[in-house]
């Protein structure tokens, strides 16, 4: 008997089966009914909405009783066009199969309206949910998305490592990779841990990114990205970090400044583009029930164009702001690092619509961004150096930074000046170093953070539920 997934015979043409015996087998989300007439509920994962079952409860006695929400069943059944409203075809059940009951009394998700919370500590049975299940969807769609964009304009897909020596962005929220014995690691005379005896040789840990090596797929293939997991030991505890999180790199030489941010703009711009065209479905399912003002929002930034704002500009709004009654937690003035609340301000009180942020004071970025060659006054009122990078970071509506992205700086020794300046360890980076000393060349290149993006797509409130199994501080479980 052909297994007929419920995608396909709720969005294909399927008269032809009319009147057919099929298969369709899942899991009961609802059985309800009377004495005369049991309807079954089954979704299988491949669309939001469920195939509704009909069976006869005296013939299916033995199999009803079985069969509570969350069972695994099997259906041999015809084909038919539904009485009832909401969906074209029903099952009528000639024979079922119970695969996997779901005991009433322990499984735990019975009703509708769990908490997030609560669902976050089932996270290995949320994935059953609607709610989860329009979410992995998206999340796959997006990947597809993301390759698909990179592909069709001549872009590689560069694989960069996981276990690495190199802080790119030089925070020092690395996690350690070992084996020594954590109790007793061997030392040096000095009483240091001696790391040459590691696996490696040397300290390793897990990466930051993917950028440094990206850099030495652009300079020879011209334009990569980077697809990958990627590792931070920052102790944030906010609904935008994760300590284990996806991130996007494009890196693309000969690429200055002005072609960085049009390509910023047209990658989410594509991304967002693809869920409308793609995920319909699922997309109507988040807006009533998670975020009603999804699909609006998602469309507007299809049609906008994002604003270009230089980070002197961008101060002064937000002084300005202050001056006229808006309130901060935190103090704004030329050189500090936005937070996420003013970054919010600029995007969804003052523009209303995506920001591109660009020429940040040199001392709140990398070492690895182009320096500018004008200066700035304001900074040097406010103690700085003046001095700008061409970094950019992409703020969104509800997320705050979307995308952090630079111009890279391409000459040896304003790289090393910064490398000086920022005491970081060269025996490292000597590797990197050869790409300004060999052929060095202008360009450029951004992170787009993959949950980040999800976050925005599905409307989800927290980045915890945007990742099937997500890390967080003192979180590790599944
Ligand atoms: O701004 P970031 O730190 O930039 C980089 O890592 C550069 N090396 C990227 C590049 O130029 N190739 O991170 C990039 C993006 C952020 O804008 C944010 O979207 C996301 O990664 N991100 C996180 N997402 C979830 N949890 C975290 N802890 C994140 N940290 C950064
Ligand atoms: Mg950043």
């Amino acid at each position: 008997m052909k297994r007929y997934e419920i995608k396909y015979l709720l969005k294909e043409d399927v008269s032809a089966l009319l009147g057919t015996t099929i298969c369709v087998k899942g899991w009961v989300r609802t059985k309800r009914g009377n004495k005369n007439v049991a309807f079954l509920a089954v979704n299988d994962g491949s669309i939001i909405h469920n195939i509704q079952v009909v069976a006869d409860p005296q013939k299916f006695e033995e199999e009803l009783r079985r069969i509570t929400t969350g069972a695994c069943i099997g259906v041999e059944g015809k084909l038919v066009e539904s009485q009832g409203s909401g969906q074209a075809v029903e099952v009528q059940a000639e024979r079922i199969v119970v695969y996997g009951e779901a005991d009433p009394n322990t499984y735990p998700l019975q009703k509708k309206g769990h908490s997030m919370e609560f669902l976050r500590e089932i996270g290995h049975l949320r994935l059953r949910t609607n709610t989860f299940g329009a979410v992995m969807r998206l999340r796959h769609n997006m990947a597809m998305a993301i390759h698909t964009f990179f592909h069709e304009r001549g872009f590689f897909y560069f694989h960069t490592p996981l276990i690495t020596a190199s802080d790119c962005e030089g925070a020092g929220e690395m996690f350690h990779v070992s084996t020594l014995d954590p109790e007793n690691p061997p030392r040096k005379e000095d009483g240091t841990i001696d790391w040459e005896q590691d696996f490696f040789g040397k300290f390793t840990a897990l990466t930051v990114s993917g950028q440094l090596e990206g850099e030495l797929g652009a300079t020879s293939l011209g334009k990569i990205y980077t697809f990958g997991p990627t590792f931070r030991a920052e102790n944030s505890n906010t609904p935008r970090h994760l300590a284990e999180f996806w991130m996007i790199e494009p890196e693309m030489a000969f690429y200055q400044m002005d072609e960085l941010t049009a390509l910023e703009e047209e990658f989410i711009k594509y991304c967002v583009r693809w869920a409308l065209d793609h995920c319909m479905d699922d997309l109507e399912f988040l807006n009533k029930m998670i975020d009603p003002g999804l699909i609006e929002r998602l469309r507007s930034v299809v049609d906008t164009e994002f604003v270009r704002l230089p980070y002197t500009e961008g101060i002064k709004i937000l002084e300005e702001a202050v001056k006229n009654g808006e309130k901060f937690e935190f103090p704004v003035s030329w050189g500090v690092d936005l937070a996420s609340e003013h970054e919010r301000y600029l995007v969804e009180k003052h523009f209303k619509k995506p920001v591109i942020m660009i020429d940040y004071p040199k001392e709140i970025k990398a070492f690895y961004m182009k320096l500018n060659d004008h200066v700035e006054e304001e900074g040097k009122r406010q103690g700085f150096s003046g001095l700008t990078v061409q970094g950019t970071d992409v703020l969104f509506p509800q997320i705050g930074e979307i995308i952090g992205g630079s111009v890279r700086e391409e000459n040896y020794d304003k790289l090393m000046g910064r490398i000086e300046e920022l005491h970081i360890p060269m025996k490292d980076m000597w590797w990197y170093l050869d790409t300004r000393r060999y052929g060095s060349c202008p360009h450029a290149g951004f992170g787009l953070g993959f949950e980040r993006l999800l976050l925005f797509v599905t409307g989800m409130a927290n980045i915890r539920d945007v990742i099937p199994f997500p890390r967080t501080p003192k979180t590790a479980e599944f």
